[in-house]
């Protein structure tokens, strides 16, 4: 099976970007190699902190492991927004292919100091790191009242040259930026500063460029953005959403109490959303 760095490389020369989508329990997990699976899409699973807490870093690898044996499609395994060295360092001694250090509310030179430590450590097992110098704002949830554009503070976005500055210390190999990409879904579409990630790239044409907040962006904007480097759009709300809304259905209509018969909907909802961003990111047929 082909290595994050190989899949990251072939993203690039190819032009198509890897969905990450978070994973919280055995239906999203399911949910999501099946939709890999059906589409011949390489694809990067991924847990935060509170989710892995929740599912656990071994078995996670291990469920990793045996999904990915199962369906013959490689499936990264990544920490996203891991929050500190430690963090990252369970992670990477567990057996994840990729972790994500969340620096954004970090002092610049302590964000550098601890990036430097995590590619360190993920180097020697042979796995990349991903870095954010810029908190990206909002959260995975439901701000579908919420007008976007009051979290997207211009003052905030990345600095190019900073940028630069960031990945020449640290060494990371996939740079997160804050361009106008909010986490979570909202009233209005979100849209990306198309001219600031050209900047970006120009800055940094040798890293890897993903984009967070993937749900409820503009698709034009997404698929521009993968024409102009992004090679990992990193998706949850519409995932939790999906999830959460069919399964509320689900209870409302029956009176089932076979859990595996009412987890079916939840399901196939969580795929068919996974399997339209796997289309939109044009990475259908990209692990045939
Ligand atoms: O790290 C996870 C993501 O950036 C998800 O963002 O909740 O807007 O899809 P989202
Ligand atoms: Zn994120």
């Amino acid at each position: 099976m082909k290595t994050a760095f190989e899949i990251l490389k072939q993203a690039n020369d190819e032009h198509f970007a890897l969905g990450a989508f978070n994973c919280a329990n055995i239906e999203t997990l399911k949910a999501i190699t099946q939709a890999a699976a059906n589409l011949k899409a390489p694809v990067i699973l991924e847990a935060s902190d509170g989710e892995i807490n929740y599912m656990g870093y071994e078995q996670m690898v291990s469920l990793k492991r045996i999904y990915e044996k199962q369906v013959g499609i490689p499936i990264i395994l990544n920490l996203d927004h891991g929050k500190d060295f430690d963090s990252c360092k369970r992670a990477i001694e567990a057996g994840f292919d990729y972790v994500h250090l969340d620096g954004g509310k970090m002092e610049f030179e302590d964000n550098v100091a601890m990036a430097t430590e995590v590619v360190k450590l993920a180097h020697e097992h042979g796995i990349p790191v991903e870095g954010e110098m810029d908190h990206i704002e909002g959260s995975s949830a439901d701000h579908t009242t919420e007008d976007p554009k009051n979290l997207q503070n211009e003052k905030l976005f990345t600095d190019p040259d900073r940028a630069e500055e960031f990945v020449r210390r640290t060494g990371i190999d996939v740079f997160a930026s804050f361009i106008g990409n909010l986490h979570g879904l909202y009233a209005d579409q979100k849209h990306l500063k198309m001219d600031l990630l050209t900047k970006i790239k120009e800055k940094l044409p040798n890293t890897w460029l993903s984009l967070h907040g993937g749900s409820g962006t503009d698709s034009n904007d997404v698929v521009n953005a993968i024409k102009l480097g992004i090679v990992k759009v990193n998706v949850n709300s519409e995932l939790r959403i999906a999830f959460k809304m069919t399964l509320q259905e689900v209870l409302n209509a029956s009176d089932e109490i076979a859990v595996y018969k009412i987890m079916d909907k939840p399901i196939k909802e969580v795929q068919r959303v996974v399997e339209g961003k796997i289309k939109l990111f044009g990475t259908a047929g990209k692990a045939a």
